[in-house]
């Protein structure tokens, strides 16, 4: 199959919406990641997406919406979820409701919620409404790769596998969306992202839980609440080595450990704040932004990873955010590409 690759215009969103309305794929922007969207009421265009991306079938998509009036035909909407509606949405914030039998099992793996976001990219709100179709898309990654946030990521992973790929730039925040789980008991948060448990928690006036597994693997005989989170992800092929600890302790650590890997013959490098690059300049180092900007760390994370690959690196050290805020959603990420190897310098 031909993949065009089209910068997002008044007809390329045409062509968009005449794909997805007839069942095919379409690959589009959002603020958070690329997602590869599929009609969520087609069983048929939802089981072609789990294909394109090699995703196991027991790992259910989100649902797309840009108004709330769709959620009508998907699923009950609880009072709680209201309040976070008005302040987050459009944003990236996912919340699971209790499905409706019209969307399709295929779509949230047989599990009895659905999980929905509205997105604020401006492209993919264009795209939601000129189809009028609720879309469900995971990100538009090959599965166990990191999450596309360039459209040439996207081609990188689907190039023939899909007809359509919208450009739209680069994703602002640069991680997938807060998955939060309304349905069973106290509010939980499946998947840390965007929208902070700070942010939550200063709307809905309680205490939100984090499920166990954000920043440690998940036990042998843990159930995970979110499927999602009992694969492998975003792991680079280097084996990644997180380093954490007192500042000076971490930089004269890193560098240590770069230059044994280097004597061992191993292709080695350093992911480093913006203010270490010129302290790790003999470690290959890369940018992962500003020590102070979680935000700037989430944006050029999914990237960063990609690189590692391309530059063929066998042994990564990364320093450390503190997991709050977006540094949760940063930690949580690079946690598992490090299978949670972490070092205390
Ligand atoms: O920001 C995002 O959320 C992006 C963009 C494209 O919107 N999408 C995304 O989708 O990251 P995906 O499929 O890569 O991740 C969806 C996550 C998975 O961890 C999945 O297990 C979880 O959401 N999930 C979906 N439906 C669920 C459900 N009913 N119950 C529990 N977890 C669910
Ligand atoms: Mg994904």
């Amino acid at each position: 199959m031909e993949t065009l690759f089209l910068p997002a215009s008044a007809s390329s969103l045409g062509m968009a919406s005449d794909l997805l309305r007839s069942g095919q794929l379409v690959a589009f922007p959002t603020e958070t990641v690329y997602g590869l969207g599929a009609d969520a009421m087609n069983a048929e265009a939802v089981l072609s997406v789990f294909r394109a991306k090699g995703r196991p079938a027991d790992n259910p998509l989100i649902v797309h919406i840009y108004d709330r009036a769709q959620l009508a035909d998907l699923c009950t909407v609880p009072s709680e979820a209201v309040p976070l509606m008005d302040a987050f949405w459009p944003g990236p914030l996912t919340i699971l409701f209790e499905k409706f039998p019209a969307v399709p099992d295929v779509v949230t793996a047989g599990l009895p919620t659905v999980a929905v976001r509205m997105p604020s990219h401006p492209v993919a709100a264009a795209l939601l409404k000129t189809c009028g179709l609720p879309v469900a898309a995971p990100s538009a990654n090959s599965s166990g790769r990191p999450s596309p946030t360039l459209a040439s990521h996207v081609l990188e992973d689907m190039q023939g596998k899909i007809p359509l790929i919208l450009d739209g730039g680069p994703c602002d925040v640069g991680v997938e969306s807060t998955v939060l789980d309304l349905c069973h008991g106290a509010p939980t948060i499946l998947r840390p992202g965007g929208v902070t448990k700070e942010m939550l928690e200063s709307v809905l006036h309680t205490e939100v839980a984090l499920a166990g597994s954000i920043l440690r693997p998940l036990r042998p005989d843990e159930q995970a609440l979110s499927p999602g989170m009992r694969y492998k992800h975003y792991a680079p092929k280097a084996a990644v080595t997180l380093v954490e600890g007192d500042e000076k302790a971490v930089l004269a650590r890193l560098k240590d450990l770069c230059g044994q890997e280097r004597s061992a013959g191993r292709k080695s490098c350093v992911l480093c704040f913006t203010e270490h690059l010129d302290a790790l300049r003999d470690c290959s180092p890369h940018d992962i932004g500003s020590r102070v900007h979680a935000e700037e760390t989430a944006h050029r994370l999914f990237d960063t990873l990609r690189r590692l690959d391309e530059e063929g690196m066998e042994s990564v050290f990364s320093e450390v955010v503190p997991p709050e805020g977006v540094g949760l959603a940063v930690m949580n990420r690079l946690g598992r590409a490090a299978a949670f190897r972490i070092i205390h310098a």
